[in-house]
């Protein structure tokens, strides 16, 4: 099998065509698309229609799966937890009336997934069921570039600090640290700039959703220095919008990217299927 690799956007992004995810990848098949995921950061598989089975199968050829984790506080979203997989919709059980996965409605602001994990996990695989018919889609940020982008005396201010990375499983607010009661939040310390273990290249590692303190810094200064970084973060120039088509399949570099999702009508259901890889250690 060759694959064909077509860049989306110059900020990141490609898709890979030429590949049925039904069928086993031989090694050969495996690395290419490894480069081309380590390239591109995000690549996309169109109008692919995949069991779980063959979902699993397809990101094992990858390294191991990503292991899920509940909250101290109880605040994780519903779903069972006895499967790798989660869903990503806002459909509710009308039995129970819980959801059946999580980050149900609307916009979702700019996130790392897992980045509150000591090894936050190496990449996600998101796979689209059903469609809103308009809306919701998914925007990737290149990390890579965003380092790029920041300017040099900051980077001097910041290299080697530390970002607290927080999570309650709210999808468009930041927590308000200086007054909230963190203690059974998921959250961990990350270092501010990542270099990526494979490709060796530096990376910014903040986003609007999860980062929320930088180590030694007073309270003023982390709020205009992350805001700062944000900005920088979500700039148009460094950020590729993926409109989903039923039956896409994106796997995205979680060390290298950040995404968000905008709003989509609360009316019609959105399901995708989603996994994630383990990583590969603690970053750094
Ligand atoms: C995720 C996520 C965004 C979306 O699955 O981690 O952020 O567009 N999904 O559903
Ligand atoms: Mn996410």
């Amino acid at each position: 099998m060759s694959i064909t690799v077509t860049p989306l956007s110059a900020a990141c992004g490609a898709e890979i065509s030429g590949i049925d995810l039904r069928e086993p990848l031989d090694a050969s098949t495996v690395k290419e698309i490894e480069d081309a995921f380590h390239e591109h950061v995000v690549v996309v598989f169109r109008g692919q229609d995949i069991t779980e089975e063959e979902q699993m199968a397809f990101a094992n050829a990858f390294g191991g799966l990503g292991e899920r984790r509940r909250s101290p506080n109880g605040n994780t979203p519903g779903g069972s937890y006895d499967t790798p997989f989660m869903f990503v919709t806002n459909i509710i059980d009308e039995k129970t009336g819980e959801p059946i996965g999580a980050f149900g409605d609307g916009e979702m602001w700019f996130h790392h997934d897992t980045s509150y994990y000591e090894k936050p996990h190496k990449a996600t695989l998101l796979y689209s069921i059903t469609l809103p018919n308009s809306g919701g889609n998914t925007c990737f940020a290149n990390m890579y570039k965003a380092y790029e982008n920041v300017p040099a005396d900051l980077k001097a201010k910041l290299e080697g600090r530390k970002v607290l990375q927080l999570h309650d499983y709210k999808r468009r607010e930041r927590i308000d640290i200086y007054n909230s009661d963190i203690s059974g939040m998921l959250q961990y310390e990350q270092p501010i700039f990542v270099t990526h273990p494979v490709t060796r290249r530096k990376a910014l590692y903040i986003s609007r959703l999860m980062s929320a303190k930088i180590e030694g810094l007073a309270p003023d200064e982390n709020e205009a220095i992350l805001n700062q970084l944000f900005d920088i973060s979500e700039d148009p120039s460094v950020v590729f919008e993926h409109v989903w088509k039923k039956g896409d399949m994106v796997m995205w570099d979680n060390y290298a990217s950040i995404h968000m999702r905008r709003d989509f009508p609360r009316d019609q259901p959105r399901l995708m299927r989603r996994l994630t890889l383990g990583g590969y250690g603690a970053l750094n």
